[in-house]
């Protein structure tokens, strides 16, 4: 999709969300990326964390687009306004997005070079987006910030691909429960461990979706949805034909259950405390 201008303001203002919005929006800060307009402080690692998704846009898109749309559509930022935890937030291009529908984001990383690239970020989401930002952005192991964070002071929480790197994730998600409130949400977008790639291939031995939902239950926590999605890398399908096609394909295959669950690569849990 190409580049829309004020895409960004606009993303801030749009309502309902969805994927082609937020893909405006992320074009935008993909070619302030390109271009070097980004803070100084901020390019080196917003190239270097970036890099396979710039050379591979439509990975990139796909990464964060229906994320934001998904994270959006969980909390309704715009009418809820919530305080949300972003665990394990990269340099982050989520939390900065959600924090323009109305959220107020801490946004938690262990690396202090994605952190300080995320906090020089914050005045350019600001000003393109004509809105004053709530986003805190803390460089802590997500383990100590967590135990002496004040309990339920969250009102949800979410996490992309991080949650699989904390471990003991049963410690983590525990964790987790002290600190978002009674009724709060928490969405996890994660490996699918249970499929067969990432059983026989990458051979990872993180939480299954059964996991997830064995320790949710015995924390209490009810099981509001459950989605699949990425069945090959993005890589092999991003020509803009086959891209249509496959996805076309995909989004059939993650409604059969069993193919979904053993075929598909990453997972979306929600739950609610
Ligand atoms: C694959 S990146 C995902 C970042 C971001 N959520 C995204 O979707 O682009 C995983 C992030 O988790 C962070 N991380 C891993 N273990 C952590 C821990 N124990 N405490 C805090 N952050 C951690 C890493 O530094 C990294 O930035």
């Amino acid at each position: 999709m190409s580049k829309t201008p004020q895409a960004i303001s606009n993303f801030a203002v749009q309502s309902p969300l969805d994927v082609a919005t937020v893909e405006c929006a992320l074009n935008e800060l993909l070619a302030a990326v390109r271009d070097d307009q980004v803070p100084a402080t901020a390019v080196d690692q917003m190239h270097d964390y970036y890099d396979r998704y710039i050379t591979w846009q439509n990975h990139f898109l796909h990464h964060f687009a229906p994320f934001v749309r998904d994270v959006d559509r969980c909390f309704n930022p715009q009418s809820t306004q919530p305080h949300l935890l972003d665990l394990g937030c990269g340099v982050a291009t989520q939390a900065h997005l959600l924090a323009m529908r109305g959220a107020t984001i801490t946004g938690l990383d262990h690396n202090p070079q994605r952190v300080a690239a995320g906090q020089a970020m914050t005045s350019w989401f600001s000003e393109r987006s004509g809105k004053s930002l709530h986003v805190t952005l803390q460089a802590a192991d997500a383990f100590e910030m967590l135990a002496q964070q004040p309990a339920e002071s969250f009102d949800g929480c979410y996490t992309q691909f991080a949650l699989a790197y904390m471990r003991p994730h049963r410690e983590m998600l525990e964790l987790i429960h002290r600190v978002v409130r009674p009724g709060g949400r928490i969405l996890f977008r994660e490996f699918n461990a249970g499929s067969l790639y990432n059983r026989v291939i990458s051979r990872v031995d993180w939480l299954t979706d059964r996991d997830y939902q064995d320790i949710g239950k015995e924390l209490g926590w009810q099981c509001l949805a459950r989605d699949y999605c990425w069945f090959v890398p993005k890589q092999l399908t991003n020509p803009g034909q086959l891209r249509h096609w496959w996805g076309r394909f995909e989004a059939g295959l993650e409604r059969i259950s069993p193919v979904a669950r053993y075929g598909a690569a990453a997972m979306t849990l929600v739950f609610q405390r």
